[in-house]
């Protein structure tokens, strides 16, 4: 009987801790998508990831008004790869959530950057995008991640705006 309630009592543990197969990783460049991320890591019982990169975005580099700030020169570029401050590993999860701010309709490039770090471990998991934006919706954003990365298990993503 003894025996019985500890194994009880061990599966409940299991079944209320962190749902260590899942993973939210996300990039928030001031707080938005943060914020959404938690609240979807709260409702899956996941664990959260912080994309952030070597090089923090100023409020100057955001400036989407001017054509040689740092999110547009990124933005103008497909190729570019804003470097990433930690790397995350992605083995242990089998859906990965994965947040960013809409910019310029799609995602931040920092974005490619994690995925390409992450390329072939995200290889048959299923991911799924979420964004937050001002007005814009996801759809873009999320067929440029199906085009870019064609091999990858894309689910439905959503938009995550209050
Ligand atoms: C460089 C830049 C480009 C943006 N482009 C768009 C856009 O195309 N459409 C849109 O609705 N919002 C756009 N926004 C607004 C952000 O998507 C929105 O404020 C978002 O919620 C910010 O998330 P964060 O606080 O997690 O960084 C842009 C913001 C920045 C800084």
């Amino acid at each position: 009987m003894k025996r019985f309630l500890l194994l009880a009592l061990l599966c409940a543990a299991c079944m209320t801790s962190t749902n260590a197969k899942t993973l939210v990783a996300y990039f928030s460049a001031t707080g938005t998508t943060r914020a959404a991320a938690q609240k979807i890591a709260k409702q899956q019982n996941a664990r959260l990831w912080e994309i952030e990169p070597a090089e923090p975005y100023t409020a100057a580099d955001l400036d989407w008004r001017n054509d040689n700030s740092r999110s547009s020169v990124e933005m103008k570029d497909p190729d570019e790869r804003p470097a990433i401050r930690m790397c995350t590993d992605v083995t242990p999860y089998d859906t990965v959530y994965i947040g960013f701010p809409i910019w310029w309709g799609i995602c931040p490039r920092i974005i490619n950057s994690w995925i390409d770090n992450n390329l072939p471990q995200l290889e048959g998991k299923t991911l799924i995008p979420f964004a937050t934006s001002g007005s814009s919706g996801i759809e873009e954003a999320e067929a440029y991640l199906r085009k870019t990365y064609p091999t990858l298990q894309w689910q439905k993503g959503s938009l995550r705006n209050r």
